[in-house]
Formats: C-alpha cells, sequence, structure tokens
C-alpha cells in the first residue's frame, strides 16, 4: 500500500482524489507544508504538495530523513521547490497541464469583467441603482495585446484575444518558430499593448518583470492581468503606477506575497497586507486568489496524473513529469 501525505488540501481537492483509493492510502492535511509540521511526514511513502506548500532545503532535508521518496506536485509551478537542493535526494514530479483552458478563460473573465465594471454593476442592480455612470469601457476589437509567455496557457489565451478581434503580439524567451505569433521584444511589447497579460513561469531571469522601470514604457491606461505567479510583478510598483493613473486596470489572480494569504478565509480579521489591502481598496483592480485553475475538468486531470505519476515511480521505477533543475 503506498501512502501518501496530502498538504494544503481544500476541500474541493477530495473527491477527485478518493475514487483512485484501493491500492493508496491518503492522508489529508489541511495545513501548509513547512518546516515546523514536516515531521507530520513521518512514515509515508509520497508527500503531494500545492502551490504555496514551502519546500526548502530544510523541508527536504527532513523529508529525506523521514524516509519520504517522492515529492508529487499536484501542480504546474515548482517555483517554490529548491530543486538544486532535491537533485540527487529526492525526485519531484508535476502536473504539467491541467487546463490550460481554465487559466487563458479565467484571465479573459478578468479582463471583461474589469473593462466593462460587471463586478460594479451587480452591486448597483442589487440595490436597485440602474444608474450607468462610470461604466464607460471600451471596446476590446482592434485593441493590442501583449502576451508575455506563449505555452500552453498564452496560446489559449492568444486564440480567445483573436476571437474578440484584437492585434494580438507577443514575447517569448523561446519563441514558437511554427506559429504565425507576431513575436516582438519586450519593450516594444511594453510600449505598444494596451493590455498586457503575463502567461510565463517564475524563474530567477524574471522576477519583477513588471517594475518601476518596464511601467514607465507602457502606455498611458494600460490594463495588466496576472494569472501567472505573484512575483512576476512588484506590487508596490504596481500600485503606485495605479496611484499615478499610469495604468487603467490591474487584474490579478496571483499576489507575491500570497502565501499566507491566499486560500484563507480572512473575513473578519485585519488585514496586515497594506499594498494587498490598498490594491484591493481601487475600484480598478481586480483580485481573484488564484482561482484560475479551478474547473472540474482540472481537478480531474490533477487528480489522474498525480495518482499516475506515484503510481509510476512506485510500481514501475519510471519517472514521469519529473522537474529537474
Ligand atoms: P508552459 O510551460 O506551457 O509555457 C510557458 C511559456 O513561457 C514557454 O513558452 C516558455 O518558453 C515561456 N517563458 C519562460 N520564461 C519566460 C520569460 N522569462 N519570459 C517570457 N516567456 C518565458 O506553461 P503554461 O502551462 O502555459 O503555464 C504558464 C504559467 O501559468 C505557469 O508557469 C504558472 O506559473 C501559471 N499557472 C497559473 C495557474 C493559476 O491557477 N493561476 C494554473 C496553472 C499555471
Amino acid at each position: 500500500m503506498i501512502k501518501v501525505a496530502f498538504f494544503d488540501t481544500k476541500q474541493y481537492d477530495i473527491p477527485g482524489f478518493e475514487k483512485y483509493k484501493g491500492d493508496m492510502e491518503f492522508k489529508f492535511f489541511e495545513t501548509k507544508l513547512t518546516e515546523d509540521i514536516v515531521n507530520l511526514t513521518n512514515g509515508f511513502d509520497a508527500i503531494c504538495a500545492f502551490v504555496n506548500d514551502e519546500l526548502n532545503d530544510r523541508v527536504i532535508e527532513k523529508l529525506c530523513k523521514n524516509n519520504v521518496k517522492l515529492i508529487a506536485l499536484r501542480c504546474a509551478g515548482f517555483n517554490n521547490v529548491d530543486l538544486k537542493y532535491a537533485e540527487g535526494r529526492i525526485p519531484v514530479v508535476r502536473v504539467p497541464a491541467y487546463s490550460p483552458y481554465a487559466v487563458a478563460e479565467h484571465t479573459m473573465a478578468l479582463l471583461l469583467t474589469s473593462l466593462r465594471r460587471i463586478h460594479k454593476a451587480y452591486n448597483r442592480t442589487r440595490e436597485f441603482n440602474f444608474s450607468l455612470n462610470g461604466f464607460t469601457g471600451f471596446d476590446l476589437h482592434g485593441k493590442t495585446v501583449g502576451v508575455v509567455g506563449t505555452g500552453k496557457i498564452g496560446k489559449i489565451f492568444i486564440n480567445i484575444c483573436k476571437g474578440f478581434g484584437m492585434n494580438v503580439i507577443a514575447y517569448d524567451v523561446y519563441p514558437d518558430t511554427t506559429s504565425d505569433i507576431n513575436y516582438v521584444s519586450l519593450d516594444e511589447l511594453f510600449e505598444k499593448s494596451d493590455i498586457i497579460s503575463l502567461h510565463c513561469p517564475l524563474t530567477e531571469d524574471n522576477e519583477y518583470l513588471i517594475n518601476k522601470d518596464s511601467i514607465n514604457k507602457m502606455k498611458k491606461g494600460v490594463f495588466i492581468l496576472n494569472t501567472s505567479r505573484g512575483k512576476l510583478i512588484n506590487a508596490e510598483d504596481l500600485l503606485a503606477g495605479i496611484k499615478e493613473r499610469k495604468i487603467g486596470a490591474a487584474c490579478l489572480d496571483v499576489y507575491e506575497d500570497e502565501n499566507d494569504i491566499f486560500f484563507k478565509d480572512y473575513s473578519g480579521h485585519i488585514l496586515q497586507d497594506d499594498i494587498l489591502a490598498r490594491l484591493i481598496s481601487m475600484p480598478n483592480v481586480i483580485i481573484t486568489s488564484h482561482q484560475a485553475f479551478l474547473t472540474e475538468e482540472a481537478l480531474d486531470n490533477i487528480a489522474n496524473t498525480t495518482v499516475t505519476n506515484i503510481r509510476s515511480f512506485f510500481e514501475e521505477g519510471k519517472l514521469i513529469n519529473q522537474v529537474t533543475n
């Protein structure tokens, strides 16, 4: 029987996995995996972690001491894992894609909501306020969208934008030369885009890709969309850009210091993160708490791929979907 400890488990995670019980034993911990609680992994063969679990060198060292043999990420991103330290000590596998459609569609949902003030209109009409003041948007048709990262999600988002009649330009460190995507330099993308959408992973090279300098290069009134990773944007610089009215709107599904905040209910509490609180207070900022992936199809794919990754390793000695340094 393969024993797997899940961390940062939410109610919606469990049904997808429970159907695979039988030859595997699952223990679902609500707590995030951190150095303080890593001892909970004692007696398990594998751990299953999500985006905000801490897999730094100290946690990995303790996992190895506890004889845990596999880190199975149930997400695509792996910036929370110290891969250098894991190398040669414990293998790391992931779910490379669960539903790129879910993330791309959520990105467009955020853009349309913000641009056409749907969130405001919903609240107004609930109060029987049928005024339209302050709701003027603009047509997406004919506008230029700059897509940073043209992998699985970026490409689907590009197609959605083309469906709206938008002009698409893109930047990628590895452009897809087999596609008809119109690649430009990052600076040109910043200068020409009415809307900028981030669909690249967070790496050592692109932390704070959106910062004071890059914001300075952008058009006045630019919409910035981020459904990738929080640290791609310097939140303080973003806030400054919004206050100066340089940035027309920001739609964020991720935030640089989301780890201790997102996925939890803090209503009735005093939010300690002043930058996040100020961003939320802005009329032209919409924040969702890392929910872009959350569709039925994605949850099914996550469970299926994770269980296959774990079984292949323990039953056949094969590492599929491994992430290496
Ligand atoms: P992918 O691996 O298919 O594509 C990523 C693309 O980004 C590749 O074409 C790559 O060459 C490019 N890239 C890498 N570094 C870059 C850089 N510095 N600048 C520009 N482009 C760069 O990944 P996929 O599936 O499209 O996912 C993209 C990102 O979306 C993930 O890395 C993850 O951070 C995020 N994500 C967010 C979710 C959410 O719920 N909000 C769910 C799933 C993924």
